[in-house]
């Protein structure tokens, strides 16, 4: 594996490699990587010829100065980590190489009603911040494929509009991969790691309550269940519920009942003292 933190030296790279006819897949994170990253870059590798893994804590898509400065960074273990899988160039650019001015910041792409539910409610900007970043990579790495995970299903549906309506002369193709959780259901994430213990025990309440949600959400109405959700994880002292939402895949349209053809996905998003963690699960 090559480590690159210079934007020219890895496009060189890629671009020899891609005359050759090599398919490229792409893997952006933030690092602090755990198994949900690492089967991203498993199912790239069934589908590419190399692939790109980019570790850029992202400034521009926190709204929230505390949750950027204690966002969990361990490069070293990250490369440890992805020495032992198929990944052959690693990404790492500084702030400077990706925003080198204010001016690089100024790019904003409107989504519409995409940004404007749940995430995009709670955490004003955060979508611009995504696309800003997910675009200066994608015209980097310029990759056949690029991998997201359905952990964060709201930015895979605005990625894919990015890829699809913004940056379609890219032909990128936007893969979704499926949530990996831990053993007793909690969703991978890089911020648990900063859960104690208690407050780990909590956590997993929130998948809990979505799968029961899951098996009996025909019985109530759309109202009773997101109450009933709701108030279920709130009387765990440790649990604070932001918003829970019940949306179909992939308009994001809050349903009131459940006559609809679509996927119907409940998105959760739940804070546990200063960590705020999202999850979702599909109810058909
Ligand atoms: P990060 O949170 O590091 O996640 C990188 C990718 O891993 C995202 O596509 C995310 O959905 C996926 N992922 C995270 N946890 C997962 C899990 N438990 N199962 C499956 N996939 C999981 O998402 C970002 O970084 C950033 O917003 C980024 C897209 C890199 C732009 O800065």
């Amino acid at each position: 594996m090559e480590i690159i933190e210079k934007i020219e030296i890895l496009r060189n790279k890629l671009e020899v490699l891609k005359k050759s006819g090599k398919k490229i897949g792409f893997v952006p994170t933030m690092g602090a990587l755990h198994d949900g990253h690492i089967s991203l870059i498993n199912c790239a590798e069934k589908q590419n010829d190399i692939i790109v893994v980019s570790i850029f804590v992202n400034p521009t898509q926190f709204n929230n100065i505390n949750d950027l400065t204690t966002y969990p960074r361990n490069n070293d273990k990250d490369i440890e980590i992805l020495k032992k899988t198929k990944c052959k160039f690693l990404f790492l650019p500084s702030v400077e190489e990706i925003y080198p001015d204010d001016k690089s910041k100024e790019i904003k792409y409107n989504f519409g009603y995409l940004t404007t539910v749940m995430e995009g409610k709670y955490r004003p900007s955060h979508f611009d911040g995504v696309a800003l970043v997910v675009s200066k990579l994608f015209n980097i790495v310029k990759p056949n494929n690029a991998y997201f995970g359905q952990k964060d299903f709201q930015q895979f549906i605005v990625i894919q509009h990015l890829a699809n309506y913004f940056l379609s002369e890219l032909n990128i193709n936007v893969i979704r991969c499926p949530i990996i959780r831990e053993a007793d259901g909690l969703a991978m994430s890089s911020r648990n790691i900063r859960l104690n213990n208690i407050q780990r025990e909590s956590a997993v309440l929130i998948s809990k309550t979505l799968f029961e949600a899951k098996e009996k959400f025909i019985k109530l109405s759309v109202n009773d269940l997101k109450a009933w959700i709701n108030d279920k994880i709130n009387q765990d002292e440790n649990l604070v519920v932001e918003y829970i939402e019940i949306v179909t895949d992939p308009d994001l349209i809050e349903i009131t009942d459940w006559n609809t053809k679509d996927k119907i996905v409940a998105c959760i998003a739940v804070n546990v003292g200063d960590i705020r963690l999202i999850d979702n699960v599909y109810f058909n």
